[in-house]
């Protein structure tokens, strides 16, 4: 009560303050907004340092000191939880308000009535907030909106048909509500929409055939609810789709052929439905289709052989269907699929070896009718990591190794499969082969023949296995004890001593050798009367122990103690023998356990350690190869010397190496995010990356490699620059990573080297000349600019660039489409200056390309020109042409 009439009176007083020097008309008009944004509370006790309200945080007024913006992407102010109720900021009061912009705020509470005075509204973003109750009426009167996102939210009630009035949205997400009744029939009216989502609630009815009319949509998601009926004829009408989900309702009928004339669909979801009918040769049309998920409906008949056409389509999903067919030898021109689930149908066939030469990692054939060998070709498949054969007729020989991938897991359970298990499995994690014809015995290594790997490393890999019935016999080797999960059941084993080792549940059903393992468990019984002779011994030798035990115990941890302050931070390894920091290390990682990695690369694997002072870093391990010769220990050593005395804030800190007998390491900081790669293509992070994040990775980059360029002498190369290179800490804020290392892992060839780079990244030029300059960093570094602002792979452009007669591209239709289309002015600048920039860069020749210098000064220049056109409206071309 006294604080409420406290505030009232700094209220007062500031107000007063304010008034003296602010004179204009409006004047009366924001001493409402001021009193409102104080009475709100949200500003905590922030109006008492800064007496003009415009200047508080999230605020933005216009020339007449009225408030046009409350925008923010986080809360500075340390609130209780809950304070910041959104009803308690009176809305009434801002009648210039242009943009509330409040995503991820943990507002709570209801969508207050006073909402629908807010006449001038363009934006106004809520998702991501606890928000609950319905869309006020009054909501009908914002017909100003452009954008209007109240997704992930509690809201309830139905859709308002009045949001078919607002002639200017362009972005409607109600996405991940308890939103019910069906799809109004008007939003059919809005001309400009470009995406429309209203997934995740609980809507129901059809969808209305008016959608058909928003012939600027580009994405379109009404995936999980309860719509029913056939997807309506002239969606077909939508030439701009790229995403269309309609998984998990209830829609039922055929694909409609209209909508195979969709020629900028990419990402085409109808996962879950109870769709029939037979998928037609017009498939083959959707050309521009990336991702496919028709799993869990009634598709029969034969996959058409004009899926072939869809060359860039990475993921294939048809699993539980009816689909009857042989896999069509068309699949082999599937070049960019990493990902084919065709589990559940009744598939006959072979597989055919083609598929193998196809970039994939994923591939799920389970429960069909396949027949024939397992080719010989996948075991060359460098990034199969996920096999699922079972459930086939497949006979003949188990491939050896079975996959080349790192923790792969291969399921090749319940076929037809005889001969021997195979000496060498690779670096399988996950290993099923229960139910087939295997004979004769476990071999004792389960390992792989990479000189690369000790075999511990492999021991520590394969974590659960599984042969039951099958006609394995013979004795067992002890170490497969040590799986976390080993099922042995239902073979010919013959009891041994080892067989104690192993639990008896992984082991029942190989009668009649069984029992005789049990009788020898009944001997060790016997032995019980001699306990009562040992026993008194035994305990008199355990005190011993525990004395021993004790003192061994204290003076080591003064021992690790000393190490700790010896050895401090990482950051002077080499002022000491490797030994200790080895030790250090070794215990973090548990002798580099498996569980602590956390990527492997073409180096060699990495892990994260957190040493005795608390600090966590990354560990790069390489592989072991190279350590063998002495030159190299040498040249390693002087180059990594160079690379830790490097200190810029873009580029990732090497704290010190290790050089041992027995692995070599460099110890790195630890980035949390991981890499650019992994946050782009991670459904539920790429959220984060707003366009200003993604601008500011591309100049981290520029700025790191700038420096590597233009600052150091001799400059350096970094020969590999990719989106998997760029880390992230937890802010997103960037560094480039593994700068140098390509030089001395191969260091012999000073400017000349074999294979380098990354598919994708490298520049043209190194087709035909071995010749590495830092021009071809700027190449890549182009590459991995368009990545961020696509959040994809720039493939098609970059080749649709070089055409005879490209197609204009508009820049808007570029950017990654799960976030909203830039609407600050600065974003949309920046967005053009980068590809501007990163056009540039790809340039074919060399020479013609800017230097990382240029590219990084041109990034941070701050009086940028405004846009000549509106940023709808600039094309590619238009880009391509500017000059730097
Ligand atoms: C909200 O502000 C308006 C005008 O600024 C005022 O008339 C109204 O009384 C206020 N409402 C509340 C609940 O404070
Ligand atoms: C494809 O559909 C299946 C079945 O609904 C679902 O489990 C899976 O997550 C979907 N995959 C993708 C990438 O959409
Ligand atoms: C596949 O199923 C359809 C009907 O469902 C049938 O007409 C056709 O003969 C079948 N094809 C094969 C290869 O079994
Ligand atoms: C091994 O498989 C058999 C038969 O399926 C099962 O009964 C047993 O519980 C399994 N053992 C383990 C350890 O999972």
């Amino acid at each position: 009560m006294t604080k409420y009439t406290f505030d009232l009176l700094k209220v007062a007083v500031l107000t007063l303050c304010a008034t003296s020097y602010v004179l204009f008309p409006a004047m009366a008009s924001t001493n409402e907004e001021r009193y409102s944004l104080v009475k709100s509370g949200w500003w905590g006790s922030d109006y008492q340092k800064i007496s003009n309200h415009c200047n508080w945080t999230a605020i933005t007024c216009n020339e007449a000191g009225s408030v046009t913006d409350i925008a923010a992407h986080y809360w500075p102010f340390n609130l209780p939880p809950s304070s910041l109720k959104l009803q308690n900021l009176n809305l009434t009061a801002f009648s210039n308000l242009v943009t509330l912009y409040l995503p991820r705020m943990q507002l709570t509470g209801i969508i207050p009535p006073e909402i629908g005075t807010l006449s001038k509204l363009v934006t106004l973003d809520l998702s991501y907030n606890n928000l609950h109750g319905e869309l006020p009426k009054s909501f009908a009167s914002l017909t100003q909106l452009i954008v209007l996102d109240v997704s992930f939210n509690s809201l309830c009630g139905t859709i308002p048909s009045e949001l078919g009035e607002f002639e200017n949205l362009t972005f409607l997400s109600l996405a991940s509500n308890r939103i019910e009744g069906p799809i109004p029939q008007q939003l059919g009216n809005l001309r400009d929409l470009q995406e429309l989502h209203l997934s995740n609630n609980l809507i129901n009815g059809t969808i209305p055939s008016s959608l058909g009319r928003l012939g600027n949509l580009t994405s379109l998601s009404l995936a999980s609810n309860q719509i029913e009926g056939h997807i309506p004829q002239n969606l077909g009408n939508l030439k701009s789709l790229r995403k269309l989900s309609l998984s998990n309702n209830k829609l039922s009928g055929s694909i409609p052929l209209t909508l195979y004339q969709l020629g900028n669909l990419s990402y085409f979801y109808l996962d879950s439905n109870q769709i029939e009918g037979q998928i037609p040769p017009e498939i083959g049309s959707l050309e521009a289709l990336e991702v496919l998920n028709l799993s869990c409906n009634s598709f029969f008949g034969p996959i058409p052989s004009q899926v072939g056409a869809l060359i860039f389509l990475h993921e294939l999903y048809i699993e539980f269907n009816q689909i009857n067919s042989s896999i069509p030898s068309e699949f082999q021109n599937l070049v960019s699929l990493t990902t084919l689930y065709l589990s559940h149908n009744k598939i006959s066939g072979v597989i055919p070896s083609e598929l193998f030469k196809l970039p994939l990692s994923s591939l799920h054939l389970s429960t069909n009718q396949l027949v024939g060998h397992i080719p010989f070709e996948m075991r060359n498949s460098i990034r199969l990591c996920d096999v699922d054969l079972s459930n086939n007729k497949l006979e003949g020989f188990i491939p050896s190794p079975i996959v080349n991938c790192f923790l792969a897991r291969v399921n090749l359970s319940n076929n037809k499969l005889s001969g021997s298990i195979p000496v060498q499995i690779g670096f399988v994690n996950i290993l099923d082969i229960s139910h087939n014809f295997l004979s004769g015995k476990v071999p004792s290594l389960l390992v792989s023949d990479n000189a690369s790997w000790s075999q511990t490393d492999i021991g520590r890999i394969l974590a659960s296995l599984d042969l039951s019935y099958n006609h394995l016999s013979g004795s067992l080797p002890i170490e497969l004890a040590n799986l976390l999960h080993i099922n042995l059941s239902f073979n010919f084993f013959k009891c041994s001593e080892g067989f104690k080792v192993f639990h008896k549940e992984s082991l029942i059903g190989n009668t009649p050798n069984f029992p005789s393992c049990s009788s020898q468990v009944q001997k060790t019984n016997k032995a019980k009367h001699l306990i009562v002779i040992i026993l008194p011994v035994t305990c008199i030798l355990l005190i011993i122990c525990l004395f021993i035990l004790y003192f061994t115990l204290s003076t080591n941890k003064t021992k690790i103690e000393q190490r700790q302050a010896k050895n401090g931070d990482l950051l002077c390894i080499w002022n000491y023998d490797g030994r200790i920091a080895f030790q250090d290390i070794i215990e973090a990682t548990n002798n580099f356990d498996f569980q602590y990695c956390i990527g492997t690369g073409a180096y060699g694997s990495v892990y994260r350690a957190q040493l005795p002072s608390g600090k966590v870093v990354a560990l790069k391990k390489l592989h072991q190869s190279e350590s063998q010769n002495i030159s190299f220990n040498e040249s390693f050593r002087n180059e990594v010397k160079m690379l830790t005395e490097i200190r810029h804030r873009n580029i990732l800190k090497l704290h010190g190496f290790c050089l041992h007998n027995q692995c070599k390491f460099l110890v790195y900081e630890y980035m949390e995010r991981g890499s650019l790669f992994h946050v782009l293509n991670n459904i539920k992070e790429v959220g984060e990356l707003n366009w200003r994040k993604r601008v500011n990775i591309i100049k981290a980059m520029a700025n790191a490699l700038s420096y590597m360029h233009h600052d150091c002498i001799p400059p350096i190369v970094h020969r590999d620059v990719t989106s998997s290179n760029v880390l992230l800490n937890s802010q997103l804020d960037a560094v480039v990573s593994d700068f140098g290392l390509a030089r001395f892992i191969d260091p012999d060839s000073s400017n000349q080297t074999f294979g380098v780079g990354t598919y994708g990244y490298v520049a043209p030029e190194l087709a035909y000349s071995w010749t590495v300059t830092e021009k071809c960093d700027v190449y890549s570094f182009g590459v991995v600019a368009l990545e961020t602002l696509m959040g994809r792979h720039p493939r098609e452009l970059i080749s649709s660039l070089f055409d005879t007669s490209p197609q204009n591209m508009l820049l808007k239709d570029l950017l990654d489409s799960r976030i909203r289309l830039p609407h600050s002015q600065k974003d949309a600048q920046d967005i053009a200056l980068v590809v501007t920039i990163a056009l540039a860069c790809l340039h074919s020749k060399p020479n013609s390309r800017p230097s990382m210098l240029q590219v990084s000064q041109q990034l941070s220049s701050s009086g940028q020109s405004p846009l000549p056109l509106s940023f709808f409206e600039i094309s590619i071309h238009q880009l391509m042409a500017q000059e730097l």
